[in-house]
């Protein structure tokens, strides 16, 4: 690959909540770059260390041995230029101070990695300040639009398979009705992935609203039939049909929160908590939950994940010395393509009713939580 943008300086950054890969898609940009006489700064801290002027030259001594490694070495944050905390409790636009660091560093370009906020904080900065953005697309979510995945779920979902194993075992012990909550936001990539690996019995996630009394029926019935267990994967974001009319956030219940439009839920109470109190009342059933959490975003990255993050990497650096700015790599197929940004940010990418792995699902009767599964209707 020549250089034929003719590129002196890059810089890179994480932003928004880590996962294992960030490193290694680092060590990809800053390996493949400097091959080509370009130097590498690391931005620390996300956007964030954009506005500080906060920074570390990349070198081979930096880059060896970050393959492997979890979390990001240049650290991350969800902050967002254009909304910064302020002083008096509030937010203000630093995206000046973010456009000035670059100017100052002499950048001829910056490749941001991160999921839907990062894309978006990166356009905002290529519209305002003309900055050259690349970007490319983490998420244990798997919901950035434009590409096929994302690095970092395929590790997030080999652990919530993990977990969904283990429980297995311990469900069949006790008969119990075993619930597992997976992260996800807004989408039901990493449930589905991983209740299918993992053989789940019940699936829910956001796409699909679910009804409590097919989610029950399912659980009696598999019981009825000489199953005494139950394995119910949840993502975070999965609503019942009555909190559905909600989505806007009006009403007092915890349980419905607002979710239209935002890049990050801060909710800290599982959805299962309550979830699994109302199945336990309505079946008899006794009932465990188990809250997946950070530990879907811990580690080291799969096999897969530390394939995907060097194409991913290579990709982007070889966009950069082409002068591919203002484009997001994406996946298709096998190929790595530049996805225009403008793009990338107008949607989510959720799960599909027509999905292979949602079809996959139902054929070996799951519940999606909209019907009960034919085997297990009375
Ligand atoms: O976007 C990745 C993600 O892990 C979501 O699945 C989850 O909703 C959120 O981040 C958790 O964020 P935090 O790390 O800020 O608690």
């Amino acid at each position: 690959m020549e250089n034929t943008a003719g590129i002196r300086t890059a810089g890179v950054l994480t932003s928004g909540g880590d996962c294992p890969g960030l490193n290694a898609v680092i060590r990809a940009i800053t390996k493949n770059l400097m091959t080509h006489g370009v130097e590498v700064f690391g931005i620390m801290e996300g956007f964030r260390g954009l506005i500080e002027n906060r920074y570390v030259l990349l070198d081979d001594k930096q880059t060896s041995g970050l393959l492997t490694v979890g979390g990001t070495n240049l650290r991350t944050s969800r902050d967002k230029p254009h909304k910064m905390p302020a002083p008096d409790g509030g937010t203000r636009d630093m995206s000046g101070a973010a456009i000035e660091t670059y100017r100052r560093l002499k950048l001829d370009c910056l490749i941001c990695l991160g999921g839907g906020g990062t894309q978006k904080n990166a356009y905002r900065l290529m519209k305002e300040g003309g900055l050259n953005v690349i970007t490319a697309p983490k998420t244990i979510d798997n919901d950035v639009s434009g590409t096929d995945t994302c690095f970092g779920f395929d590790t997030g979902m080999t652990i919530a398979t993990e977990a969904i194993d283990r429980l297995h075992t311990t469900a069949s012990s006790h008969h119990r009705v075993m619930m597992v909550e997976t992260m996800g936001h807004n989408s039901g990539w990493l449930a589905l992935g991983a209740g299918v690996a993992g053989g789940a019995d019940v699936v829910l996630i956001p796409e699909i609203p679910y009804y409590i009394d097919r989610v029950a029926e399912s659980l009696l019935s598999r019981m009825r039939h000489g199953k005494m267990f139950s394995i119910v994967v949840v993502a975070e974001g999965a609503r019942s049909v009555e909190d559905e009319p909600d989505l806007d956030g009006d009403s007092d219940d915890g349980r419905k929160r607002k979710r239209k439009d935002k890049d990050h839920v801060d909710s800290k109470q599982p959805v299962s908590v309550s979830l699994a109190a109302h199945l336990e009342a309505v079946t008899g059933l006794e009932t465990r939950i188990t809250s997946l959490g950070h530990l879907q975003r811990g580690g080291v990255p799969t096999a897969r994940d530390r394939l995907l993050c060097t194409q991913f990497g290579v990709k982007a650096a070889e966009m950069a010395l082409q002068g591919a700015f203002g484009n997001m790599v994406g996946k298709r197929g096998e190929d790595f393509v530049p996805v225009p940004l403008e793009e990338v940010v107008k949607q989510k990418r959720l799960v599909p009713p027509d999905h292979p792995w949602l079809i996959a699902a139902r054929e070996v009767g799951t519940c999606m939580g909209d019907e009960v599964p034919l085997a297990y209707r009375a």
